[in-house]
């Protein structure tokens, strides 16, 4: 059978390009034993993917010019040769960018979209909701009555992480690039506060104004600039979860900014950088915390849906110019 599938066509320099991929037909053996032919149905799109685009080692493996792009995905299985799962189960894997696909089964897991979307297993039940817990449970840990910043707050990681420091009693302000995005934090996301830094004047100003007794947790999602300005409004003994860095991954230069270390040294910050997967000890825990807020209503939760296979670069682009709210994800009929 035939199945459409995405390539990485040359490695980006800077920001990527559609042309930094291509689609292509490629046709499918039967699957053999163990294996399954799989239909991809929610596909998962990720800024940690912009580094695998890069030749240089890091700690997920680089994609390989004219190889599939993989990633995040929920599929329908078609057809099985395995005993663990069967046609019309629905799965989740690191899969191939592609609409059909054969895989072994050993590295599928099924999921029960009966009474969660399918994308919450991409999204506040999978890999950001993981890093959203972690992030702000075991490194940023938060106290009752501290003040809490997020940057990159409206998106996958950021709209949970806010609302778990809110739910730990803290006072919770957001960055993030839109007036609508600062306005969905505040109205539907309960976070205190929110600030829009393509358009403020100082964002320092602003935190400063808005954390006049200083910033006691800090969870970091994109770096540079903002993290400067969050970095100067730290109280003492203020803990930052360094997750991403979102404005640094495009640099075909190392940034050169204004060193927060002083800050981190008078202050007696404790930094913490992590990568979710050297933490899955505490996944356990997450997802029950995770899913018991949503049921019980303390957590919202939204996402961004593309519609159609050939959309796929495009809706991983947006998420260096800010397209989504809360989970971008590419929806496959
Ligand atoms: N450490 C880990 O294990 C781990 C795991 C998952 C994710 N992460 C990191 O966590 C961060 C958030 O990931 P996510 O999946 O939740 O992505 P996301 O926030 O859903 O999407 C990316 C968002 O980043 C913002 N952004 C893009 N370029 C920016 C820039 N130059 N300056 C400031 N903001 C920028 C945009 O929102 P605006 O409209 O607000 O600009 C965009 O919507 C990323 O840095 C990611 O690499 C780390």
């Amino acid at each position: 059978m035939e199945s459409l599938q995405f390539v990485l066509a040359s490695r980006p320099i800077g920001l990527p390009v559609k042309g930094n991929f291509r689609m292509e037909k490629v046709v499918l053996n039967e699957p053999g034993d163990n294996e399954v032919l799989l239909k991809s149905w929610y596909i998962s799109v990720d800024p940690y993917m912009r580094g695998r685009m890069n030749s240089a080692k890091s700690y997920a493996a680089s994609y390989e010019v004219d190889q599939p792009i993989k990633g995040g995905i929920i599929a329908k299985v078609i057809e099985s040769k395995s005993n663990s799962v069967s046609a019309g189960d629905i799965v989740t894997g690191t899969l191939p960018w592609a609409t059909y696909c054969i895989e072994n089964a050993e590295n599928l897991r099924k999921v029960d979209v009966q009474k969660v979307s399918p994308g919450y297993y991409l999204g506040i039940l999978g890999m950001p909701g993981m890093t959203a817990y972690i992030g702000m449970m075991k490194i940023c840990r938060p106290l009752k009555g501290d003040t809490v910043v997020v940057s990159g707050a409206a998106g996958a990681v950021g709209i949970v992480a806010g609302q778990i420091a809110k739910l730990q009693g803290t006072r919770v302000i957001g960055i993030a690039g839109s007036n609508e995005k600062c306005r969905l934090l505040k109205e539907q996301f309960g976070y205190d506060e929110a600030i829009n830094y393509k358009t403020t004047k100082s964002l320092r100003k602003d935190l400063a104004l808005l954390c006049p007794g200083g910033v006691d947790a800090y969870f970091d999602n994109v770096g540079g600039e903002i993290t400067e300005a969050v970095a100067a409004n730290l109280d003492f003994h203020a803990r930052i979860a360094l997750c991403g860095q979102i404005s640094q991954y495009n640099n075909t230069k190392p940034y050169i900014g204004y060193s927060i270390l002083p800050h981190l040294l008078t202050r007696s910050v404790l930094l913490q950088g992590f990568i979710v997967s050297n933490y899955s000890e505490h996944f356990g825990e997450a997802i029950s915390y995770l899913s018991q807020w949503l049921n019980d209503g303390k957590l919202k939760y939204t996402e961004t849906i593309v519609e159609g296979f050939d959309k796929l670069p495009e809706a991983f682009l947006g998420l260096f110019t800010g397209l989504n709210q809360g989970k971008m994800l590419i929806k496959i009929e």
